[in-house]
C-alpha cells in the first residue's frame, strides 16, 4: 500500500491511552514478577525491562504532550487494560502465597508474556500509524516508535523463551537456560521461531 490512509483520530487516541495504561500496568507486573523470579539471568532481564518500561511511560507522556493530548483521559478500553494488569499482579501474588517460589516463577513468566503481548501489539500498531500518518503526527510517533521497537521485541520474545524453557525444566525435560532467543539476541518473530527450532543444538 503506497497510498496514505485517513487515520481515525478517535481510535488513535484510544490506542495511545491503552498503550500508556499498558506501560503503567507493566511496571507493576515487573515489580511483582521480580518477587517471584528464581533464575538469575531472568531476574537480570526483568530488572532491565522494568527500567525500560518506565522509560516507555516517559516517551508516551512526551507523545501526548507533543500531540496536545491529555494523558489522564479514561476510556472503557483503558479501564480494561488496567483491570487486566491488576489481575496479572494478583495472580502472581496468589501463586507466591500458595504455590511457592518455583510455581510462582512460572506464573510470573506467563504474566509477563501476557502483558508484553499487549505492549508489543500497541507499539506495532503505533508503528503502522506512524507509517500511514502525515506531518507532525507521523514524525512524533515515528521517533517514539524507533526508540522503543527493539526493546519491545526483547521483552516479548526473550521472556517467551524463558517461559518455555522454565516449563520444560519443571517437567523434567532438557531445558536451554538462558533460552536460545536470549543467546541469539533475537529481535524479530522470525528470529524467535528460528531460535526455538535451533534449541536442540544448544542442549
Ligand atoms: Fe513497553
Ligand atoms: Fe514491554
Amino acid at each position: 500500500m503506497s497510498q496514505k490512509s485517513e487515520i481515525n483520530d478517535t481510535q488513535l487516541r484510544e490506542l495511545l491511552y491503552q498503550a500508556l495504561e499498558t506501560e503503567l500496568g507493566g511496571e507493576q507486573v515487573y515489580k511483582q514478577a521480580l518477587k517471584c523470579v528464581i533464575n538469575e539471568d531472568l531476574q537480570e532481564e526483568w530488572e532491565a525491562y522494568l527500567e525500560e518500561t518506565r522509560t516507555h511511560q516517559k516517551i508516551l507522556r512526551n507523545v501526548f504532550e507533543k500531540l496536545g493530548l491529555d494523558s489522564t483521559v479514561q476510556s472503557t478500553g483503558r479501564d480494561v487494560v488496567h483491570h487486566i494488569g491488576k489481575s496479572l499482579v494478583d495472580s502472581m501474588r496468589i501463586a507466591l502465597e500458595s504455590g511457592g517460589r518455583a510455581a510462582a516463577e512460572l506464573v510470573a513468566a506467563e504474566c509477563v508474556v501476557l502483558a508484553e503481548t499487549k505492549d508489543h501489539l500497541n507499539w506495532e500498531l503505533i508503528g503502522h500509524v506512524a507509517e500511514a500518518a502525515r506531518g507532525d503526527t507521523a514524525r512524533i510517533l515515528k521517533s517514539a516508535h524507533d526508540e522503543i521497537e527493539d526493546q519491545e521485541d526483547h521483552h516479548l520474545y526473550h521472556t517467551r523463551g524463558f517461559l518455555r524453557e522454565l516449563w520444560l525444566d519443571a517437567l523434567g525435560l532438557p531445558a536451554v537456560l538462558p533460552p536460545p532467543e536470549e543467546v541469539k539476541n533475537v529481535k524479530t518473530a522470525i528470529g524467535a521461531s528460528r531460535a526455538e527450532h535451533a534449541r536442540e543444538q544448544l542442549m
